[in-house]
């Protein structure tokens, strides 16, 4: 069975072929990063213009690159949610023509589950049940996952995502949008002493997340200095990144704590930071646990992720039923089927 995959909920357009015997044949991405730069954050009508104009010519690079043809693909998995409401439809229609013109079926895929799943492209994959941490730019959230489709939300943020806050922090620091990344490289030459920012909630028990309270004390501080040079962004950046690391491991911890796990998986753009990483790893390994991450192109958005996810549901006989386009910007995961 070979599904193709489509990626379209923000600022990524992401097409991909995963096959069920052979695994992930060939995978594109275009990012829209520099579409958006100038304007500081995601515009929603440019992304879905772009992602318009990129789909078809990516859908031929992945056909070209797995050395297959249109008659050789079994079904399009496509993310109907959450997202943009106009990139979800750009994609989501055009999956849903090019099903029809090659008269193979269609299935809407939840963008979560593609980040939660994504881990499993990865020859170091964990087994059932895990917990999840998924840490994107939209989403912050702890998930018990008991196998495919069956998931429960542990924990959630209650305002900002912690990928929206490393991108507002990495813009209050003259940092160019989205940030995430840079931030954590400008981290790596800051000193660790010189600030130190709350660790939201840590206080407080559940699983539940908060960062918006974080992004001000860095404005509070920000404005405080007289001078704000490249150290004292680097140690600012630091302090940041050290605040939103021990939070997100604690609560890790608690979680696993309450489900008994053993296993880890991080997932989502900011699983691809590396001071994240390493603490999960040392904790995971202090409890004699194990720590499973998808590698980073992965951890952003992607359309392999898509194919993956399509691929076993597919495989499970579920497909969209009529030829009505139907997504959904709010979509929680818990609402998905096993
Ligand atoms: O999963 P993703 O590609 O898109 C969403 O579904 O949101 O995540 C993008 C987010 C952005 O906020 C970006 O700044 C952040 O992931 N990000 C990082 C790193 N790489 C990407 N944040 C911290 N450290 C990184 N290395
Ligand atoms: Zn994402």
């Amino acid at each position: 069975m070979h599904i193709l995959g489509i990626e379209t909920s923000c600022d990524d357009t992401g097409v991909a072929i995963y096959s069920h015997e052979a695994g992930l044949l060939s995978c594109a991405l275009h990012s829209q990063t520099a579409l958006h730069a100038q304007y500081g954050g995601v515009v929603p009508e440019l992304a879905s213009r772009d992602h318009l104009s990129k789909l078809l010519p990516l859908v031929q690079q992945t056909l070209v690159e797995s050395g297959l043809t249109s008659k050789d693909i079994d079904g399009i998995a496509y993310t109907a949610g959450p997202g943009l409401m106009g990139a979800l439809l750009v994609g989501a229609a055009f999956a849903k023509s090019l099903g029809h013109a090659w008269a193979v079926p269609t299935l809407g895929i939840h963008h979560m589950e593609g980040h939660l799943l994504a881990v499993m492209l990865e020859e170091h994959r964990p087994t059932f049940p895990f917990l999840a941490l998924l840490v994107s730019g939209g989403h912050t959230m702890l998930v018990a996952v008991e196998g495919v489709g069956r998931y429960q939300i542990l924990g959630e943020t209650r305002d900002d995502a912690v990928g929206e806050a490393f991108d507002k922090t990495a813009k209050l620091l003259g940092l160019p949008y989205p940030g995430g990344a840079e931030l954590a490289a400008l981290a790596i030459t800051g000193d660790p002493s010189r600030f130190y920012f709350p660790r939201p909630m840590l206080d407080k028990p559940g699983l539940d997340f908060s960062f918006s309270g974080l992004k001000t004390a860095v404005l509070h501080t920000v404005r405080a200095q007289p001078i704000v040079d490249q150290q004292t962004k680097a140690d600012i950046a630091r302090a940041f990144e050290d605040a939103v690391v021990e939070t997100l491991w604690r609560k890790c911890e608690r979680a696993l704590k309450k489900t008994g796990f053993t296993r880890l998986v991080v997932a989502g753009g900011v699983g691809a930071n590396q001071a994240l990483r390493q603490q999960l790893q040392i904790g995971m390994s202090k409890r004699g646990g194990e720590l499973f991450f998808p590698r980073s192109v992965f951890c952003t958005d992607n359309g392999a992720m898509i194919a993956y996810a399509g691929c076993l549901r597919f495989q499970a006989r579920q497909q969209d039923e009529t030829l009505e386009i139907q997504i959904k910007p709010r979509w929680s995961l818990e609402d998905l089927s096993a």
